[in-house]
C-alpha cells in the first residue's frame, strides 16, 4: 500500500488529443513499477480539487507515466490550464486492477475509459495475448489512443454515433457481433455507466466479463465510504469488478452518489436499493455487552465517518461489527469541502477534513432501512449547522429515532468545522443534549468529545445535560503543510483537518482514563485501535464499546472480525468470562 500524501511531479508533455480530451506525462518512476492497469491516481490541482483518473501507461524504462483528462468540471479544467513544467500532486496507485483471463481478450471503451483500457491492453500484448479493442466514440475527432492501440497490434474496431469513422452507431453493437461470432474467453471494459451495463447485459452467462467503474471519490483508499457502490468501496474494492458482482447486486446503472452522498437517479426517478437478506449477528458470551440496555453481540464497531451508505454498515456487520455507526447527519444536505479530504501523512497516520458531508437526514432514511436488514444496533451520528444548533441537533435526533435509531451520538466535536466551537462552550453543549433528551428521552445518547478542548469539563457538562454515555475521543486539530509548495494539502478554508490512526491510540486511552476518573456513564473508546491488544487498553481505561475507522485503510473490513476474536482470545486464555471484567479496572489500582 503506497502511503497516501500527494507527491509533487512537474508535468513534463502535454497533448490535446480530442477537442475535449489532454494527455499528461509525469515522471513518476515508482508509481509506474507498482501500477496495474485499472489502477488509478489521485490527481491534485494544488488549491482547486483532487480527482480520480486512471493510468493510460506506463513507460517502466524511463518510469514515466501518462494520464488522460477529459475537460468536465473545475478540476479537470484547471488541468486543462497547465502547461509543461507546472507542479500537480499525484497519490496512488490505488484499486483493484483488470486480472487478464484467457488468451482473446475483447476489450470495450467508451470515451475516456479507453485510457484504462489502453494499459491493459499493452500488458496483454506483452505476453501474447490476442487483443480486439472496440473503440466507440460521439465522432472521428473524439477518439482517443486508436493509433496506440493499432501500434501494439491490437486488433482495433471503432464506431461513431454519427459514422464519421468505423461503423454508424454504438460501441456496443460491435461486441454483439464479436461474442455472437467469436470464441472470447473474456471482455474488459470501460466507459459511461449505461455503455457498461449494456455490456453487461450482453456477456450475461457468455463470457466473463471484468467492469471499471466509477463514483465520486474522496480519499480514494477506503476509509470515507464515499465512493459506495451497493457497499462496495469502488476505490478498494474496485474501480474493477467482475460484471456480475455489481450488475446484478448493486444499484450499478440505476443511480449514483453525488458529493454529498445524495442518490441521484441516471434515469427515471427509482433510487431504491435492492433488500438485503436478514442478518442477525452470532452471540459470544466473552463479548456480548449490555450498554444502556442496548445488547450488543460485540462490543467492537466502526467509527462515525466510514460509511454513507446503508448497504456498507450493513456489509461492516456481516464482517463482525457489533454495531454500526452512521456518518454524521444534519438536517440539510451538507456538501463538505474538495478534496484533498483525506491524506496519509506518515505510516497509518492521517489526516481529515472532509467537512461533515451527508445527503441530510430525509435523504438518509433509505440509507437507514438498508442498513436495518443487520439485527445489529444502530447508532446515528447526528448534528447541527443552523442556528440555534440545539434545535436542529433535536430535530435530527427526533427524525433518527423514528426511522430506527437504536442510539444517538451527538458530534459536536468535528474539528474543521463550526461545531469545533460547541466544544470551547460547555453550556451550549449542555443545552444540545438537553435538546436532543427532550425529542428522544428513551433513546440512549451520547455525546462525542475530542481532545482538542477540556474534554473532562465537556462530559461532565454533557452528562449533567442528560447525556447516556460519552465517545471519545474525535480526532487531534492538525495542519499539515506540503513541503515544496509551502501550502496545506487539505482543502478546508485554513487548511486545518483532524489527525486520527495509530499516534491516535495513546492519546484516546488516557483521556478515556480521565473521563471515567470523573463522570459514572459508559464511554465508548475511538482513536488508534489497530488490534485486540488496543480493545483490551481502552477497556481497562474505562471503555465499555470500541470504534474502529482509520484500521480500516490496512485492515478493510476484516478488522472487526478479527479484532474480536483477538479479544475473546485474552479474555479466555486470562480466565475471564465477559469483557465487561476488564472495563475500568486500571481505576481499581
Ligand atoms: C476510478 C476512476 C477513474 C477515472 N479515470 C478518469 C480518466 O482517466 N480520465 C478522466 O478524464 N476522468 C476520469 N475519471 C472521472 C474524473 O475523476 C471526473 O470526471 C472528475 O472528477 C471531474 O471533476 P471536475 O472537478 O473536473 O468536475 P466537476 O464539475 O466537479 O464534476 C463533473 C463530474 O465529475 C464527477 N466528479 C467530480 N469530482 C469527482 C471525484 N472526486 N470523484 C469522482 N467523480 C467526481 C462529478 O460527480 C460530476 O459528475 C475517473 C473517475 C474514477 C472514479
Ligand atoms: C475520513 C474520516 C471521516 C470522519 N468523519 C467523522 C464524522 O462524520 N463524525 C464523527 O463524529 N467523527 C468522524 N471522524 C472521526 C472518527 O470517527 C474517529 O473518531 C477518529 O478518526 C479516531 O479514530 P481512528 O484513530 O480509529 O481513526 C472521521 C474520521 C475520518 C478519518
Ligand atoms: S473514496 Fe472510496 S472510501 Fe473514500
Amino acid at each position: 500500500m503506497p502511503i497516501g500524501i500527494p507527491e509533487i511531479q512537474e508535468i513534463e508533455e502535454i497533448s490535446q488529443r480530442t477537442p475535449k480530451t489532454k494527455t499528461f506525462v509525469f515522471s513518476g518512476p515508482k508509481i509506474a513499477r507498482e501500477a496495474k492497469p485499472g489502477q488509478f491516481l489521485m490527481v491534485w490541482s494544488p488549491k482547486v480539487d483532487e480527482i480520480p483518473i486512471a493510468i493510460a501507461h506506463c513507460d517502466l524504462e524511463k518510469g514515466r507515466l501518462e494520464i488522460a483528462v477529459s475537460d468536465e468540471g473545475e478540476c479537470s479544467h484547471s488541468l486543462h490550464q497547465k502547461n509543461p513544467r507546472d507542479l500537480v500532486g499525484l497519490r496512488g496507485p490505488y484499486g483493484r486492477a483488470f486480472s487478464l483471463k484467457g488468451n482473446e481478450i475483447c476489450m470495450v471503451a467508451g470515451g475516456y475509459g479507453v485510457a484504462s483500457l489502453r494499459f491493459a491492453a499493452e500488458d496483454a500484448r506483452k505476453v501474447g495475448k490476442k487483443v480486439v479493442a472496440l473503440v466507440g466514440a460521439k465522432n472521428r475527432d473524439h477518439l482517443l489512443y486508436v493509433d496506440e492501440l493499432k501500434k501494439i497490434d491490437c486488433e482495433v474496431q471503432v464506431a461513431t454515433e454519427d459514422g464519421s469513422e468505423g461503423s454508424k452507431g454504438l460501441v456496443t453493437d460491435l461486441l454483439l457481433k464479436e461474442v455472437e461470432d467469436r470464441e472470447i474467453d473474456q471482455v474488459l471494459t470501460c466507459g459511461p455507466e449505461l455503455m457498461i451495463e449494456r455490456v453487461c447485459e450482453i456477456t450475461k452467462n457468455k463470457v466473463p466479463a471484468q467492469v471499471s467503474i466509477e463514483r465520486y471519490m474522496k480519499c480514494g483508499m477506503g476509509i470515507c465510504g464515499a465512493c459506495d457502490c451497493g457497499g462496495y468501496l469502488v476505490c478498494k474494492d474496485g474501480p474493477v469488478f467482475n460484471a456480475e458482482d455489481v450488475f446484478e447486486k448493486t444499484e450499478f446503472g440505476r443511480w449514483n452518489r453525488d458529493k454529498a452522498g445524495a442518490r441521484i437517479p441516471f434515469r427515471g426517478n427509482d433510487i431504491s436499493s435492492a433488500p438485503s437478506p436478514i442478518f442477525t449477528p452470532r452471540y459470544d458470551r466473552f463479548l456480548e455487552t449490555n450498554v444502556c440496555g442496548i445488547v450488543f453481540a460485540n462490543p467492537v464497531m466502526n467509527a462515525s465517518g466510514t460509511s454513507v451508505s446503508g448497504r456498507h454498515l450493513y456489509r461492516l456487520a456481516v464482517s463482525g461489527a457489533g454495531g454500526m455507526v452512521t456518518k454524521s447527519t444534519c438536517f440539510d444536505q451538507r456538501l463538505g469541502y474538495n478534496n484533498p479530504t483525506v491524506i496519509e501523512i506518515a505510516p497509518l497516520v492521517y489526516q481529515n477534513g472532509v467537512g461533515l458531508s451527508n445527503q441530510g437526514v430525509k435523504d438518509f432514511e433509505l440509507e437507514i432501512k438498508d442498513a436495518k436488514c443487520a439485527k445489529v444496533p444502530l447508532i446515528t451520528s447526528v448534528f447541527g449547522q443552523t442556528e440555534p444548533l440545539p434545535e436542529e441537533f433535536g430535530k435530527v435526533a427526533s427524525y433518527m429515532k423514528q426511522h430506527g435509531a437504536d442510539m444517538i451520538e451527538l458530534n459536536i466535536s468535528c474539528p474543521h468545522t463550526k461545531l469545533s466551537m460547541c466544544e470551547q462552550n460547555p453550556d451550549l453543549v449542555k443545552e444540545i443534549v438537553r435538546s436532543v433528551k427532550k425529542e428522544v428521552s428513551t433513546t440512549p445518547t451520547f455525546v462525542k468529545v475530542s481532545p482538542n478542548a477540556d474534554y473532562v469539563e465537556l462530559a461532565k457538562a454533557a452528562v449533567e445535560g442528560g447525556a447516556d454515555g460519552i465517545t471519545a475521543i474525535n480526532t487531534l486539530r492538525f495542519t499539515y503543510l506540503e513541503k515544496t509548495l509551502n501550502i496545506p494539502i487539505l482543502a478546508t478554508p485554513d487548511g486545518t483537518g483532524g489527525k486520527s490512526g495509530k499516534e491516535h491510540g495513546p492519546l484516546g486511552k488516557r483521556i478515556v482514563f480521565e473521563i471515567r476518573e470523573e463522570v459514572d456513564v459508559p464511554i465508548a473508546g475511538s482513536g488508534g485501535i489497530f488490534s485486540g491488544n488496543d480493545v483490551i487498553d481502552y477497556a481497562m481505561n474505562g471503555a465499555s464499546l470500541f470504534q474502529i475507522c482509520s484500521a480500516f485503510v490496512t485492515q478493510g473490513t476484516a478488522v472487526f472480525g478479527n479484532i474480536a476474536k483477538e479479544v475473546a482470545d485474552y479474555l479466555k486464555t486470562n480466565k475471564y468470562d465477559n469483557i465487561s471484567e476488564v472495563v475500568g479496572m486500571a481505576h481499581k489500582r
